[in-house]
């Protein structure tokens, strides 16, 4: 049976509070297999399993500090397995739809081809494959303020945001449809969500990233605690500008592609 992909559009950016939602829209979920790739703290996950009772998960993550965090948290139809989407531990079609959540970014670039094909390759023909990534550097200051004041508090010179292996390495307009096109996925479509974070305040978004495994943390963790300290208090000051009596607005612009295999 072929699923029934609404066709997504490229333009003007959709303004969502719920990126759930919003692929409940565009792929179909009741009763269906998936995989995340590269979970985190699962929240996604859980949330998705909340609101569809009748899905099974399983969530993939590659870092072990938080893998076993998801472990210590066990939930029913969500299972939890410790690797890279490099190398998926499953055999062909094993699922009906496999997510890239935040997480295809991090696929070390030489690693990235492979983690695609092993992506289309545990998909069942016909199950559909959906990926969200950080656009552009303009549509994302918060990021490219993150990562620029992380780096000169770690001595290095500045980086160009599309550099492979960074947040936004794979924003240009249309590199990750290519990319679901190589693995030889079909009837790919990207969406771009405008999906600004609205949070009490900005220590609310440090804090989430403190937590996030991620190039920032990975930067400042190799600094020591008094300099770690003064890189998470400048990061702070800079992006408090983004708050005002109602709270912290952070702009955030992603691109969600849906293809199917
Ligand atoms: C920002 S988190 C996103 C978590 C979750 N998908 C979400 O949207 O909330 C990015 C995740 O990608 C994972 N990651 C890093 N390298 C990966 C790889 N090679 N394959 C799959 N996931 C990877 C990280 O460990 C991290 O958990």
């Amino acid at each position: 049976m072929t699923e029934n992909l609404t066709p997504a559009k490229t333009s003007p950016p959709r303004l969502i509070d719920d990126e759930l939602d919003l692929l409940a829209e565009l792929v179909p979920l009741a009763g269906r297999r998936l995989i995340e790739l590269g979970c985190g703290n699962a929240r996604l996950a859980r949330t998705l399993l909340a609101r569809h009772p009748d899905i099974e998960l399983t969530g993939l993550e590659v870092d072990q500090r938080q893998h076993a965090k998801n472990l210590a948290a066990p939930q029913p139809r969500l299972h939890f397995v410790a690797a890279g989407a490099q190398a998926i531990p499953f055999d062909d079609a094993s699922f009906d739809g496999a997510l890239m959540l935040k997480s295809l970014h991090h696929v070390p670039m030489p690693l990235m081809d492979t983690a695609l094909d092993e992506m289309a390759r545990v998909l069942r023909p016909g199950g559909w494959a959906c990926s969200m990534v950080f656009s552009g550097p303009e549509r994302n200051p918060c990021l490219t303020t993150l990562m620029g004041t992380a780096l000169r508090h770690a001595g290095l010179p500045p980086r160009d945001p599309y550099q492979p292996g960074g947040l936004l390495s794979l924003g240009r307009p249309g590199h990750v449809d290519t990319l679901f096109r190589e693995a030889g996925l079909r009837d790919v479509a990207t969406t771009t969500l405008d999906a600004p974070f609205e949070l009490r305040s900005v220590d609310e978004y440090v804090d989430f990233v403190k937590d996030s495994a991620g190039p920032v943390r990975e930067l400042l963790a190799a600094l020591d605690a008094s300099a770690a300290q003064a890189a998470w208090t400048d990061i702070t000051t800079r992006l408090r500008s983004f708050e005002d009596d109602h709270g912290w607005h952070g702009p955030n612009e992603l691109l969600l592609t849906a293809a199917r295999r």
